[in-house]
């Protein structure tokens, strides 16, 4: 009989890709599905970033880069970061890899391992807890508090660390609940994490362009006391409609940028050639289709938002940031899997249930709004009739 490895039987999945198939298998039996499950724009990739993709394949870009990236990306990563934030950085901290989930994968082998703790927001990111569980350590949820939508506070935090902790993972604008966390907190983290020297933090900062309202968003990398400890998780993922390009960037404390390197020379060698060449070009070249598409977003999350409020029944934190909505349907008294399944199989929509991401979760269902607003309105009265149905099923 074949022995798999401890942590394997601890790897998780991600239910937004399950329901993805479900979705599709019912789509191909003729079925009208809106799918508010996934989190991925509805956009193309914005045309000239192709365009440099197919000159990089034409021009015989074939062979290899450096694992940590080619050398103009990352420069051009690093010119990007001071233009967002004013923050200057040496490339040599950046490194380019196969989407922004390998970062995460990088931070928990580099610091997990059994006898050691990692923080995870609950809900979270169903892959922070998966990633950190298959090292061996252990992971510690941390709830969210309501500012800014749903965001984490630092007290919460701050509370769960013990000399044990050998990783912090913060997600802002954050998914499920697209909340936006404030400066106040990012600086209340940064000064009570001085009495931890020993913990790292990983920044999830992949929803960083997309934030609402007027609000802005705080990145970790502003706060020079965390620069030794900071790996910054973000990419082209979500701004640039590029999830299935498979390119992220990060940034790594100095001291570890070789670490970085070294797990991505034993993991994928290096990213995909014409990819990198397509992520230049979406850096430097015009920003008006992301910019487009996220005044799109602005104009979805009103959307949803107004329609959710007419269901009597259903409340929800206004999301300052991402494409998420974390609509609280506790009121209809369904575990949130049954309202997932049921408004899936019965009523024709796709969302993923807020257990998903963690116990904390329950009683809330997410939807990605990243779909029209004729759509995202349809699927809201579709769901308004559902709770209403199972409501009274319920109560017979
Ligand atoms: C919070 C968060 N982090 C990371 C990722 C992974 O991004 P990528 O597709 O670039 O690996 C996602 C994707 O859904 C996400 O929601």
């Amino acid at each position: 009989m074949l022995v798999t490895a401890p942590g394997i039987e601890d790897l998780a999945t991600e239910s937004a890709f399950a329901v993805l198939a479900r979705a599709g298998a019912l789509a191909a039996q003729g079925r009208d599905i809106i799918n508010l499950g996934i989190g991925q724009p509805d956009f193309r990739t914005p045309e000239p970033v192709v365009e440099a993709a197919i000159r990089a394949l034409r021009d015989g870009h074939h062979g290899y880069t450096p694992a940590p990236g080619l050398p103009a990306l990352r420069e051009a990563v690093a010119a990007y970061l001071l233009r967002q934030y004013g923050v200057a950085i040496s490339p040599t901290r950046v490194m380019i890899v196969p989407g922004g989930k390998v970062t995460l994968w990088f931070a928990a082998l580099a610091f997990g391992a059994p006898g050691t703790e990692i923080l995870i927001p609950d809900p979270g990111f169903p892959i922070y807890a998966s990633a950190a569980r298959f090292t061996g350590a252990r992971a510690v949820a941390y709830p969210l508090a309501a500012d800014g939508g749903i965001a984490w506070t630092a007290d919460a935090i701050l509370e769960r660390v013990t000399p044990a902790t050998r990783l912090i993972i913060v997600n802002s604008p954050g998914n499920p609940t697209g909340g936006v966390v404030s400066a106040a907190e990012v600086d209340r983290l940064a000064d009570g994490l001085q009495a931890f020297p020993q913990a790292a933090v990983l920044s999830d900062e992949i929803y960083a362009r997309m934030v609402f309202d007027g609000r802005r968003h705080e990145s970790l990398l502003t706060r020079p006391s965390l620069a030794d400890r900071l790996i910054l998780l973000d990419g082209w993922s979500k701004t640039y409609a590029m999830t299935g390009w498979r390119l992220g960037f990060a940034v790594w404390p100095a001291a570890l940028a070789d670490v970085a390197e070294r797990l991505a020379v034993n993991s994928h060698s290096c990213v995909n050639t014409a990819a990198q060449f397509a992520g230049l070009a979406a850096l430097e070249g015009p920003q008006d289709a992301a910019d487009a598409m996220i005044a799109a977003f602005a104009e979805r999350r009103q959307a949803v938002l107004a329609a959710l409020d007419a269901v009597d029944g259903i409340r929800c934190a206004a999301p300052a940031g991402a494409f998420y909505a974390f609509p609280d349907v506790s009121a209809f008294g369904l575990p949130a899997e049954t309202v997932q399944n049921g408004l899936l199989e019965e009523a024709s929509v796709a969302t993923i249930a807020g257990t998903s991401f963690g116990a904390r979760g329950e009683g809330h269902i997410r939807l990605s709004y990243a779909n029209t607003i004729d759509a995202i309105e349809a699927a809201v009265g579709r769901l308004a009739d559902w709770l209403d149905r199972s409501g009274r099923r319920a109560s017979a």
